[in-house]
């Protein structure tokens, strides 16, 4: 009998104006990410990212994007966050991630939303911890907050279907 079924994918997140509204650690985490993004190497987007990993262990590590002359030989700020924090405390869930950036030095007001190539990295490592992760963006104005990073990649690849 051919069927037909409608679906819906959704999912909730908050949204603040101030970082002062978040948890302390998640406070600090932002302002991690900030201080980080001026230490991008991005010499020709002139985009900087800065992102900050927040360790069930409560150790924060940070990342910038590096770019390169070959262009793909670069990488975001998240991945270099995320792997660095990775082969330092291997068995160490990730806890939480903020991402913010800046366009030729002055600070984006609205969040910079983790590319896809971070987000299938985010959905691996919610997989390979068997624990979710938040994801906050930061923007001067805008603040979003989402409590599963891999809700940002529905229908994603998966060692499942290896
Ligand atoms: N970039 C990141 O580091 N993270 C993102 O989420 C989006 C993009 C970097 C890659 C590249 O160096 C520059 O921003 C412009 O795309």
């Amino acid at each position: 009998m051919p069927d037909k079924n409608q679906n819906r994918f959704q999912f909730s997140f908050e949204e603040f104006n101030s970082a002062d509204l978040l948890q302390e650690k998640e406070q600090e985490l932002v302002s991690k990410a900030k201080e980080t993004a001026e230490t991008a190497y991005a010499k020709y987007s002139k985009f900087s990212v800065g992102a900050a990993v927040l360790l069930e262990n409560g150790k924060i590590i940070t990342g910038s994007n590096q770019e390169n002359a070959a262009y793909p030989s670069g990488l975001c700020a998240e991945r270099v966050a995320l792997f660095y924090a990775a082969s330092q405390y291997p068995e160490v869930a990730v806890q939480a991630i903020a991402v913010t950036a800046l366009k030729d030095q002055i600070p984006l007001e609205e969040p910079v939303p983790p590319c896809g190539s971070c987000r299938q990295v985010f959905v691996e490592w919610e997989k390979r911890f068997q624990q979710p992760f938040t994801v906050i963006m930061a923007g001067g104005k805008k603040i979003i907050r989402i409590e599963k990073a891999s809700w940002l990649l529905p229908f994603n690849f998966q060692s499942d279907f290896l």
